[in-house]
Protein backbone atom coordinates (compact mmCIF):
# COMPACT_ATOMS: atom_id res chain seq x y z
CA UNK A 1 0.00 0.00 0.00
CA UNK A 2 2.66 2.84 1.00
CA UNK A 3 4.95 1.20 -2.15
CA UNK A 4 7.84 3.70 -2.27
CA UNK A 5 6.39 6.24 -0.02
CA UNK A 6 9.18 8.37 2.12
CA UNK A 7 8.61 8.63 5.91
CA UNK A 8 10.88 10.60 8.17
CA UNK A 9 13.55 8.98 10.63
CA UNK A 10 15.79 9.69 13.12
CA UNK A 11 19.12 7.43 12.67
CA UNK A 12 22.74 7.02 12.73
CA UNK A 13 25.00 5.55 10.02
CA UNK A 14 28.46 5.29 12.53
CA UNK A 15 28.58 4.68 16.19
CA UNK A 16 29.84 7.69 18.40
CA UNK A 17 29.23 11.04 20.41
CA UNK A 18 27.89 12.82 17.16
CA UNK A 19 24.30 13.85 16.79
CA UNK A 20 21.59 11.82 15.79
CA UNK A 21 20.52 12.31 11.64
CA UNK A 22 17.35 12.59 9.84
CA UNK A 23 16.81 11.23 7.10
CA UNK A 24 13.62 10.35 4.83
CA UNK A 25 13.64 6.78 3.95
CA UNK A 26 11.17 4.34 1.88
CA UNK A 27 8.16 3.17 4.63
CA UNK A 28 8.99 -0.56 5.71
CA UNK A 29 6.86 -3.44 3.49
CA UNK A 30 5.11 -5.45 5.71
CA UNK A 31 5.76 -9.25 6.10
CA UNK A 32 2.83 -11.74 5.76
CA UNK A 33 3.02 -11.92 10.01
CA UNK A 34 3.95 -8.05 10.32
CA UNK A 35 0.99 -5.03 10.83
CA UNK A 36 2.37 -2.04 9.58
CA UNK A 37 1.74 0.76 12.79
CA UNK A 38 1.58 4.57 11.94
CA UNK A 39 3.77 5.69 15.45
CA UNK A 40 2.61 8.38 17.55
CA UNK A 41 4.84 8.28 20.64
CA UNK A 42 7.94 6.93 21.47
CA UNK A 43 9.45 6.51 24.13
CA UNK A 44 13.49 7.01 25.41
CA UNK A 45 15.53 4.53 27.13
CA UNK A 46 19.22 4.32 28.33
CA UNK A 47 19.41 1.55 25.39
CA UNK A 48 19.21 4.16 22.90
CA UNK A 49 22.19 5.91 23.64
CA UNK A 50 24.19 2.95 24.53
CA UNK A 51 23.59 1.60 20.78
CA UNK A 52 24.49 4.80 19.62
CA UNK A 53 27.87 5.06 21.52
CA UNK A 54 28.67 1.10 19.98
CA UNK A 55 28.58 0.14 23.48
CA UNK A 56 27.16 -3.47 22.64
CA UNK A 57 28.81 -3.90 19.37
CA UNK A 58 30.57 -6.94 20.79
CA UNK A 59 27.81 -8.81 21.56
CA UNK A 60 24.72 -7.22 19.76
CA UNK A 61 25.08 -6.68 16.05
CA UNK A 62 22.93 -3.83 14.05
CA UNK A 63 23.44 -2.41 10.73
CA UNK A 64 24.01 0.39 10.04
CA UNK A 65 22.56 2.65 9.15
CA UNK A 66 20.17 2.39 11.97
CA UNK A 67 17.06 3.81 12.55
CA UNK A 68 16.70 4.30 16.51
CA UNK A 69 14.36 3.75 19.11
CA UNK A 70 12.66 0.77 21.05
CA UNK A 71 9.62 1.27 21.97
CA UNK A 72 6.54 2.92 20.42
CA UNK A 73 2.51 3.49 20.53
CA UNK A 74 0.56 4.06 17.34
CA UNK A 75 -2.38 2.92 14.57
CA UNK A 76 -1.93 0.09 12.75
CA UNK A 77 -2.31 0.93 8.58
CA UNK A 78 -1.72 -2.20 7.28
CA UNK A 79 -1.65 -5.94 7.94
CA UNK A 80 -0.25 -8.97 6.48
CA UNK A 81 -1.94 -11.91 4.72
CA UNK A 82 -1.74 -14.09 8.04
CA UNK A 83 -2.82 -11.62 10.41
CA UNK A 84 -6.16 -12.49 11.60
CA UNK A 85 -5.28 -10.73 15.73
CA UNK A 86 -5.10 -6.99 14.57
CA UNK A 87 -6.96 -4.95 11.88
CA UNK A 88 -6.46 -1.69 10.46
CA UNK A 89 -7.44 1.44 12.58
CA UNK A 90 -6.06 -0.57 16.11
CA UNK A 91 -4.28 1.31 18.43
CA UNK A 92 -1.28 -0.71 19.65
CA UNK A 93 1.94 -0.81 21.60
CA UNK A 94 4.93 -2.43 21.59
CA UNK A 95 8.64 -3.68 21.40
CA UNK A 96 10.25 -4.99 18.37
CA UNK A 97 12.76 -7.84 17.98
CA UNK A 98 16.38 -6.47 18.56
CA UNK A 99 16.70 -7.15 14.28
CA UNK A 100 13.85 -4.65 13.55
CA UNK A 101 14.54 -1.91 16.11
CA UNK A 102 13.34 1.77 14.81
CA UNK A 103 10.65 3.30 16.68
CA UNK A 104 11.97 6.87 15.95
CA UNK A 105 10.37 6.93 12.58
CA UNK A 106 6.70 7.63 11.21
CA UNK A 107 6.03 4.16 10.66
CA UNK A 108 7.08 0.58 11.11
CA UNK A 109 6.63 -3.24 10.41
CA UNK A 110 6.30 -5.06 13.17
CA UNK A 111 5.69 -9.09 13.51
CA UNK A 112 2.65 -9.09 15.33
CA UNK A 113 4.02 -11.31 18.28
CA UNK A 114 5.87 -8.17 19.78
CA UNK A 115 2.64 -5.60 19.78
CA UNK A 116 -0.85 -5.76 21.91
CA UNK A 117 -3.82 -3.39 22.00
CA UNK A 118 -3.06 -0.41 23.38
CA UNK A 119 -4.11 0.35 27.21
CA UNK A 120 -7.74 2.00 26.37
CA UNK A 121 -7.42 4.45 29.36
CA UNK A 122 -3.84 6.27 28.28
CA UNK A 123 -2.55 8.67 25.56
CA UNK A 124 -0.34 7.73 22.84
CA UNK A 125 2.46 9.52 24.85
CA UNK A 126 1.70 7.75 27.95
CA UNK A 127 1.49 4.40 26.40
CA UNK A 128 4.44 4.53 24.36
CA UNK A 129 6.29 5.07 28.11
CA UNK A 130 5.21 1.28 28.85
CA UNK A 131 6.36 -1.35 26.33
CA UNK A 132 10.41 -1.60 27.35
CA UNK A 133 10.38 -0.94 30.78
CA UNK A 134 7.13 -2.88 31.74
CA UNK A 135 8.45 -5.59 29.94
CA UNK A 136 11.58 -5.65 31.40
CA UNK A 137 10.09 -5.28 34.88
CA UNK A 138 7.57 -8.16 34.61
CA UNK A 139 9.94 -10.53 33.37
CA UNK A 140 12.10 -9.75 36.18
CA UNK A 141 9.43 -9.88 38.79
CA UNK A 142 7.46 -12.68 37.72
CA UNK A 143 9.32 -15.09 35.52
CA UNK A 144 12.82 -14.65 37.23
CA UNK A 145 12.63 -13.64 40.75
CA UNK A 146 8.86 -15.24 40.75
CA UNK A 147 7.87 -12.62 43.53
CA UNK A 148 5.23 -13.74 46.11
CA UNK A 149 3.43 -12.00 48.20
CA UNK A 150 4.70 -10.84 51.43
CA UNK A 151 7.81 -11.13 50.46
CA UNK A 152 10.68 -8.03 50.76
CA UNK A 153 12.26 -6.83 47.61
CA UNK A 154 14.84 -3.68 46.94
CA UNK A 155 14.52 -2.14 43.98
CA UNK A 156 17.41 0.03 42.92
CA UNK A 157 16.91 3.45 41.15
CA UNK A 158 12.67 3.21 42.48
CA UNK A 159 13.06 6.84 40.33
CA UNK A 160 14.11 5.73 37.05
CA UNK A 161 12.10 4.46 34.08
CA UNK A 162 12.08 0.92 35.62
CA UNK A 163 11.80 2.12 39.27
CA UNK A 164 8.87 3.29 38.83
CA UNK A 165 6.98 0.49 37.12
CA UNK A 166 8.80 -2.02 38.91
CA UNK A 167 7.88 -0.21 42.23
CA UNK A 168 3.83 -0.23 41.13
CA UNK A 169 4.43 -3.77 39.61
CA UNK A 170 6.13 -5.54 42.76
CA UNK A 171 2.85 -3.83 45.16
CA UNK A 172 0.71 -5.41 42.78
CA UNK A 173 1.70 -8.56 43.89
CA UNK A 174 1.25 -7.88 46.94
CA UNK A 175 5.19 -7.63 48.15
CA UNK A 176 6.91 -5.31 51.22
CA UNK A 177 9.01 -3.06 48.55
CA UNK A 178 11.89 -1.23 49.56
CA UNK A 179 13.98 1.15 47.39
CA UNK A 180 17.18 3.56 46.61
CA UNK A 181 16.09 7.17 45.45
CA UNK A 182 17.66 10.75 46.22
CA UNK A 183 15.78 13.30 48.18
CA UNK A 184 14.65 14.49 44.57
CA UNK A 185 12.96 11.27 44.32
CA UNK A 186 11.56 10.61 47.34
CA UNK A 187 7.35 12.07 47.34
CA UNK A 188 7.53 10.14 43.26
CA UNK A 189 8.50 6.73 44.75
CA UNK A 190 6.46 7.42 48.27
CA UNK A 191 3.88 8.18 45.87
CA UNK A 192 4.06 5.05 43.98
CA UNK A 193 3.91 2.44 47.36
CA UNK A 194 7.58 2.43 47.93
CA UNK A 195 7.18 1.08 52.04
CA UNK A 196 10.46 2.24 52.34
CA UNK A 197 12.57 4.62 51.23
CA UNK A 198 16.82 4.46 50.99
CA UNK A 199 18.63 8.07 50.45
CA UNK A 200 21.79 6.65 48.58
CA UNK A 201 23.92 9.81 48.79
CA UNK A 202 23.19 9.77 52.65
CA UNK A 203 23.52 6.10 53.34
CA UNK A 204 23.85 3.07 52.68
CA UNK A 205 21.24 0.54 51.93
CA UNK A 206 22.91 -2.78 53.21
CA UNK A 207 23.32 -0.99 56.64
CA UNK A 208 19.80 -0.49 56.99
CA UNK A 209 18.02 -3.33 54.43
CA UNK A 210 18.65 -7.15 56.30
CA UNK A 211 16.97 -10.31 55.49
CA UNK A 212 15.25 -9.26 52.03
CA UNK A 213 13.84 -12.43 50.09
CA UNK A 214 14.76 -10.13 46.82
CA UNK A 215 16.87 -7.86 45.07
CA UNK A 216 15.63 -6.10 41.18
CA UNK A 217 19.32 -4.43 40.48
CA UNK A 218 19.31 -1.77 37.92
CA UNK A 219 22.88 0.07 38.33
CA UNK A 220 25.26 -3.25 38.36
CA UNK A 221 29.21 -2.20 39.24
CA UNK A 222 29.74 -2.33 43.34
CA UNK A 223 26.33 -1.57 43.85
CA UNK A 224 25.40 -5.46 42.58
CA UNK A 225 28.26 -6.86 44.71
CA UNK A 226 26.70 -4.90 47.76
CA UNK A 227 23.34 -5.87 47.52
CA UNK A 228 23.75 -9.27 48.20
CA UNK A 229 24.47 -8.35 51.72
CA UNK A 230 20.61 -7.39 52.25
CA UNK A 231 19.24 -10.97 50.99
CA UNK A 232 18.23 -13.93 53.53
CA UNK A 233 20.23 -16.73 52.90
CA UNK A 234 18.57 -18.35 49.93
CA UNK A 235 17.45 -15.13 48.49
CA UNK A 236 17.25 -13.88 45.06
CA UNK A 237 18.72 -10.98 42.82
CA UNK A 238 17.95 -10.40 39.53
CA UNK A 239 19.99 -7.66 37.37
CA UNK A 240 19.83 -5.59 34.38
CA UNK A 241 23.11 -3.73 34.82
CA UNK A 242 25.28 -6.38 35.90
CA UNK A 243 26.98 -8.99 33.74
CA UNK A 244 25.63 -12.69 32.49
CA UNK A 245 26.84 -15.33 34.56
CA UNK A 246 27.78 -19.11 33.05
CA UNK A 247 24.28 -19.75 33.89
CA UNK A 248 22.70 -17.23 31.31
CA UNK A 249 25.26 -18.67 29.18
CA UNK A 250 24.22 -21.97 29.16
CA UNK A 251 20.14 -21.04 29.28
CA UNK A 252 20.78 -19.27 25.96
CA UNK A 253 22.56 -21.99 24.04
CA UNK A 254 26.03 -20.26 24.10
CA UNK A 255 29.31 -22.68 23.30
CA UNK A 256 31.48 -23.52 25.19
CA UNK A 257 33.87 -20.47 25.01
CA UNK A 258 31.48 -17.65 24.80
CA UNK A 259 29.97 -19.14 28.24
CA UNK A 260 33.38 -19.87 30.21
CA UNK A 261 33.72 -16.53 29.34
CA UNK A 262 30.83 -14.92 31.08
CA UNK A 263 32.39 -17.58 33.73
CA UNK A 264 35.46 -15.61 33.85
CA UNK A 265 33.83 -12.32 33.69
CA UNK A 266 30.97 -12.63 36.30
CA UNK A 267 33.39 -14.64 38.92
CA UNK A 268 33.05 -11.47 41.62
CA UNK A 269 29.38 -11.97 41.25
CA UNK A 270 28.98 -15.56 41.54
CA UNK A 271 31.81 -15.43 44.65
CA UNK A 272 29.29 -13.03 46.40
CA UNK A 273 26.77 -15.94 45.47
CA UNK A 274 27.88 -18.64 46.86
CA UNK A 275 29.23 -16.57 50.14
CA UNK A 276 25.88 -15.38 50.94
CA UNK A 277 24.14 -18.54 49.60
CA UNK A 278 22.20 -16.67 46.98
CA UNK A 279 20.88 -17.16 43.96
CA UNK A 280 21.64 -14.78 41.09
CA UNK A 281 20.61 -13.82 37.15
CA UNK A 282 21.10 -11.74 34.45
CA UNK A 283 17.70 -10.46 32.83
CA UNK A 284 18.12 -9.78 29.45
CA UNK A 285 13.92 -8.46 28.56
CA UNK A 286 12.26 -10.25 25.47
CA UNK A 287 9.69 -8.72 23.61
CA UNK A 288 6.49 -10.26 23.95
CA UNK A 289 3.26 -9.16 22.84
CA UNK A 290 1.71 -11.77 24.84
CA UNK A 291 3.04 -9.91 27.96
CA UNK A 292 2.24 -6.46 26.54
CA UNK A 293 -1.52 -7.72 27.20
CA UNK A 294 -1.30 -8.69 30.54
CA UNK A 295 0.76 -5.26 31.41
CA UNK A 296 -2.30 -3.67 29.34
CA UNK A 297 -4.82 -5.31 31.69
CA UNK A 298 -2.76 -4.33 34.78
CA UNK A 299 -2.89 -0.75 33.60
CA UNK A 300 -6.94 -0.29 32.42
CA UNK A 301 -7.78 -2.12 36.40
CA UNK A 302 -5.56 0.93 37.52
CA UNK A 303 -2.56 -1.07 38.95
CA UNK A 304 0.06 0.71 37.30
CA UNK A 305 -0.11 4.26 36.15
CA UNK A 306 2.88 5.83 33.63
CA UNK A 307 5.30 8.56 34.92
CA UNK A 308 6.50 10.57 32.43
CA UNK A 309 9.10 13.32 33.35
CA UNK A 310 9.80 14.86 29.66
CA UNK A 311 8.21 14.47 26.24
CA UNK A 312 10.07 16.24 23.43
CA UNK A 313 8.88 16.77 19.87
CA UNK A 314 10.35 14.41 17.65
CA UNK A 315 12.69 16.95 16.12
CA UNK A 316 14.72 17.20 19.50
CA UNK A 317 15.44 13.64 19.83
CA UNK A 318 19.35 14.12 20.72
CA UNK A 319 18.16 16.62 23.09
CA UNK A 320 15.74 13.43 24.48
CA UNK A 321 18.85 11.29 24.73
CA UNK A 322 21.48 13.79 26.42
CA UNK A 323 18.93 14.50 29.22
CA UNK A 324 18.57 10.61 29.26
CA UNK A 325 22.41 10.16 29.12
CA UNK A 326 22.20 12.62 32.33
CA UNK A 327 21.00 9.79 34.75
CA UNK A 328 18.48 11.83 36.26
CA UNK A 329 15.50 11.50 34.51
CA UNK A 330 12.34 10.38 36.88
CA UNK A 331 10.53 7.89 35.51
CA UNK A 332 10.37 8.20 31.11
CA UNK A 333 10.95 10.42 28.37
CA UNK A 334 8.51 10.28 25.45
CA UNK A 335 8.97 11.68 21.91
CA UNK A 336 6.46 12.83 20.16
CA UNK A 337 6.15 11.61 16.44
CA UNK A 338 2.84 13.17 15.06
N1 LIG B 1 18.93 -6.01 30.59
C1 LIG B 1 17.83 -5.47 30.08
O1 LIG B 1 17.07 -6.14 29.37
C2 LIG B 1 17.51 -4.02 30.38
C3 LIG B 1 16.22 -3.53 30.06
C4 LIG B 1 15.91 -2.22 30.41
C5 LIG B 1 16.85 -1.41 31.03
N2 LIG B 1 18.10 -1.91 31.29
C6 LIG B 1 19.10 -1.07 31.99
O2 LIG B 1 18.59 -0.75 33.28
C7 LIG B 1 19.18 0.46 33.73
C8 LIG B 1 18.13 1.36 34.35
O3 LIG B 1 17.26 1.85 33.34
P1 LIG B 1 16.26 3.06 33.61
O4 LIG B 1 15.45 3.25 32.38
O5 LIG B 1 15.55 2.89 34.90
O6 LIG B 1 17.30 4.28 33.78
P2 LIG B 1 16.99 5.79 34.16
O7 LIG B 1 15.53 6.07 34.03
O8 LIG B 1 17.93 6.63 33.40
O9 LIG B 1 17.40 5.89 35.70
C9 LIG B 1 17.55 7.18 36.22
C10 LIG B 1 17.26 7.17 37.71
O10 LIG B 1 18.27 6.43 38.39
C11 LIG B 1 18.44 7.03 39.68
N3 LIG B 1 19.77 6.70 40.18
C12 LIG B 1 20.96 6.97 39.59
N4 LIG B 1 21.97 6.48 40.36
C13 LIG B 1 21.39 5.89 41.45
C14 LIG B 1 21.89 5.21 42.60
N5 LIG B 1 23.22 5.01 42.80
N6 LIG B 1 20.99 4.70 43.48
C15 LIG B 1 19.67 4.88 43.32
N7 LIG B 1 19.13 5.55 42.26
C16 LIG B 1 19.99 6.03 41.33
C17 LIG B 1 18.28 8.53 39.41
O11 LIG B 1 17.81 9.13 40.58
P3 LIG B 1 18.49 10.50 41.12
O12 LIG B 1 18.48 11.47 39.96
O13 LIG B 1 17.58 10.90 42.22
O14 LIG B 1 19.86 10.14 41.54
C18 LIG B 1 17.23 8.57 38.27
O15 LIG B 1 15.94 8.86 38.74
C19 LIG B 1 19.92 1.06 32.52
O16 LIG B 1 21.30 0.77 32.64
C20 LIG B 1 19.34 0.28 31.35
O17 LIG B 1 20.22 0.20 30.24
C21 LIG B 1 18.44 -3.19 30.97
Amino acid sequence: MKDGLLMNVCMISRYGKGPVEFRKVPIPTVGDNDVLVSIHAASVNPIDFKIKDGRFRMFLKFKLPLIMGNDFSGTVVEVGRNVVKFKVGDNVYGRPDKDRIGTFAEYIAIDVSEIASMPSNLSFEQAASIPLVGLTDYQALHDVLRLKPKEKILIHAGAGGIGTFAIQLAKQMGAYVATTASQKGFELVKRLGADEIVDYRNEKFEDRLHDYDAVFDTLGGKILLRSFKVLRKGGRIVSIAGLPNRRFGIEHGYGFIKRNLLGILAARISFHEARHKAKYSFLLMKPSGKQLGVIADLIERGSIVPVIDRVYPFGRVQEALDYQESGRVKGKIVLKIR
